[in-house]
């Protein structure tokens, strides 16, 4: 079964509490929760108090997707508000592998990401640490962009490693990801789909999530 963690980035922030309804019904594995600082990437969003009051109102898993910089400073505070996965860019200034193992310390899930830009090799050293790598297949920071299928080797290639190293690792993929992309990612190795636009736009999310979520590899 591929998870599916809907991107709240294309919700309605003026009734959070009823989009995270609505994913849950939807059939919604997880939620993405994506935490945008100014710094890293070129847009604002939401950060530990709002996400702690969502926590109130929804038992999804807390997919967190943190693009800022210098995470380490801010991983108390998401663990604190609820979060069950933190995921750091690797791209990020300062100390990535300490906010790695603060996470860790939290005794919460692991994620690292990379930009579509970034090659695989960026992220390996500190893979031993996680479970989970966020393969972005669109540039950071806006929800709604094309899919960029340069990056479907690198989920591909993160795949054959995790299946050859035998670990139990979540290959997500973030970014543009529709009915035909979605396909793509599954047969490259993705384990988990984030979706954002496509799924708030679409008048049938369920059926989306009930098909993507019964995707197997087809190679
Ligand atoms: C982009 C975010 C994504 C975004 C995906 O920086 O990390 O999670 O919400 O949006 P779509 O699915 O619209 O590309
Ligand atoms: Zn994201």
């Amino acid at each position: 079964m591929t998870k599916i963690s809907p991107s709240i980035l294309s919700a309605d922030f003026s009734r959070l509490s009823s989009e995270m309804d609505k994913i849950k019904a939807a059939g919604a594995d997880w939620a993405h929760l994506d935490v945008m600082d100014g710094m890293f990437v070129p847009n604002i969003t939401f950060g530990p108090p709002v996400i702690k009051d969502l926590r109130k109102c929804s038992d999804l898993v807390f997919d967190a997707h943190l693009m800022i910089q210098d995470p380490v400073r801010y991983i108390d505070r998401f663990a604190d508000a609820g979060c069950d996965i933190i995921t750091v860019h690797c791209e990020s200034e300062g100390d990535v592998q300490a906010a790695v193992r603060k996470i860790r310390d939290h005794g919460i899930k692991v994620g690292v990401s990379l930009n579509p830009e970034t090659p695989l090799e960026k992220i390996m050293p500190i893979m031993d640490d996680a479970d989970l790598a966020l393969v972005m297949t669109v540039h950071p920071g806006f929800g709604g962009q094309s899919f960029i299928h340069d990056c479907v080797p690198k989920i591909r290639r993160l795949s054959e490693w995790s299946e050859r190293e035998g670990r139990d690792m979540e290959i997500s993929v973030d970014g543009g990801v529709n009915d035909e992309t979605a396909r793509i990612c599954v047969d490259a190795g993705a384990t988990v789909l984030v979706a954002g636009s496509f799924l708030f736009k679409s008048d049938d999310m369920a059926g989306h999530i009930r098909d993507w979520k019964a995707m197997r590899r087809s190679e």
